[in-house]
């Protein structure tokens, strides 16, 4: 008789560990570069726009095929293929969601390592003092991105908090995590927002954000919205879905992933409330490059009073926010050894970190970071930078399009009608009409605008 599976404890321990999973380096550091690239007002609406209608679908489904099937990506599609158009041959989107997590997680971790020496650095007044010289916090960074051993260094320490989380399991390790984090997570930001109401660039800031200006739309900008709206929600490798296995039958589906959704979007637009408030309030210069949060803001940081302390809270939340999306990138790899290879959690979990944090080595010393920072990007061109580079791009230019394509419409065109409105009504009750809407967005207009990211990209269009 199998084991019974793990559960979150109720309705708030899932919400909390799956937006812990949301939210993280993409809505942080992420999401306000390319807002700030694409110009604001229009672009966040856009961004919006795909969250409602193309993020918020898919992360029913998602949720949808976890609770249904109680597995993992990989067993999950086995069994709710079975009998079905394609059958065994779904499992094929949970290899590739499993090797997506293994591959994100190896350079995700290199860069959520730099938090962890720039909060060290703020509490040791080092990163004041380097802040008073732009050109010095510049060669630092790039002599710390280029020396191996602290690279290796702090990427092994963010794996180590990783697994040690994953270790403990659903309730006393990511639940857990995610209670702690989470709430702390939010004290912080709600602390800096209010902090940069009293800026004099948050005035300027909010126009940015929030008035909207069509023409300086440009095609590029909306499919980087639409691509950012997956990796940021967490979609496309099963991750939701895995959450989803261990959600209780009597909690709504619906519901849950509205308020993820939500909580994701308010913390990107509170990150960028900050950032640009801090930006604004003095002429500083951008650089069009996405090393926006540890060359320019630490600068920014220190010409405000209280510098230290502000700067230190910021890196520990970006840290905080990174380690509860990286426990779920390693969820995935672990419960798939658990489920499948029907290995010891604590043994899946110590082995696949182990790889995880081997294979990260490659990122960390092939001067990954500065080909991370360049590269991240969900939608861009091919990189040129070794390993490393090229498996980014792979990871979030193909593997996560082309994995919530797939579970777009093996949703909403293999599974019957009464398979997904029976499993979204256990614990949400009659919900007919939103019911219809999901099951028209999931069907036509998700795999649709998915298409496009993936077309695009073959097309090798230009975004930036
Ligand atoms: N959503 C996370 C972020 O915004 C990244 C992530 C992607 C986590 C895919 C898990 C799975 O940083």
């Amino acid at each position: 008789m199998a084991k019974q599976r793990a559960q979150w404890s109720g309705r708030i321990g899932f919400v909390l560990a799956a937006a812990g999973s949301a939210i993280g380096l993409g809505n942080l550091w992420k999401f306000p570069y390319i807002a700030y690239e694409n110009n604001g007002g229009a672009f966040v609406l856009v961004y919006l726009a795909a969250i409602a209608l193309v993020g918020a679908p898919i992360m029913v489904a998602e949720i949808l095929l976890g609770r249904r099937s109680q597995l993992s990506p990989v067993g999950a599609f086995r069994l709710l293929a079975q009998g079905k158009p394609g059958g065994r041959a779904w499992m094929g989107v949970g290899f590739l969601g499993v090797m997506t997590g293994f591959v994100i997680l190896s350079y995700y971790s290199v860069v959520a390592g730099w938090t962890i020496r720039y909060t060290l650095m703020a509490i040791s007044g080092r990163l004041g003092t380097l802040a008073n010289h732009p050109q010095e916090l510049e060669s630092f960074f790039g002599s710390f991105l280029g020396s191996p051993f602290e690279q290796i260094l702090y990427h092994g320490l963010f794996m180590g908090a990783t697994c040690a989380v994953v270790y403990f399991g659903v309730g006393r390790g990511i639940e857990r995590a995610a209670r702690l984090l989470m709430p702390l997570l939010i004290t912080i930001l709600l602390i800096l927002v209010v902090y940069t109401f009293w800026t004099p660039g948050f005035r300027q800031a909010m126009v940015f954000i929030f008035r909207p200006n069509f023409s300086q739309l440009t095609a590029g900008g909306v499919l980087e919205a639409l691509g950012h709206s997956f990796f940021t929600l967490s979609l496309g490798m099963g991750a939701m879905l895995t959450y989803g296995s261990y959600m209780r039958k009597k909690d709504s589906i619906p519901r849950a992933a509205l308020t993820i959704c939500a909580l994701d979007t308010l913390i990107a637009v509170m990150a960028c409330i900050i950032m640009f408030s801090i930006i604004f309030s003095f002429d500083f210069e951008v650089k069009k490059s996405s090393t926006i949060l540890f060359t320019t803001l630490p600068v920014v940081f220190f010409k405000l009073p209280g510098g230290a302390i502000i700067s230190a809270l910021f890196y520990m939340l970006v840290g905080f926010a990174a380690l509860s999306s990286t426990i779920s990138l390693l969820e995935v790899v672990s419960s798939y050894a658990i489920d499948e290879l029907g290995w010891r959690r604590k043994r899946a979990t110590l082995t696949m970190g182990a790889a995880i944090f081997v294979f990260g080595c490659l990122s960390a010393v092939s001067n990954g970071g500065s080909a991370l920072l360049s590269n991240i990007n969900f939608i861009g061109r091919p990189s040129t930078q070794g390993v490393f580079g090229t498996l980014d791009y792979l990871a979030s230019n193909w593997f996560l399009p082309v994995g919530g394509l797939f579970i777009a419409l093996f949703t909403g065109w293999i599974l019957t009608r009464e398979e997904s409105c029976d499993e979204l009504e256990s614990g949400a009750g009659n919900i007919r009409t939103p019911y219809t809407v999901w099951r028209f967005l999931i069907r036509f207009a998700a795999p649709a605008a998915v298409g496009a990211i993936i077309v695009s990209v073959i097309l090798g269009a230009e975004y930036q």
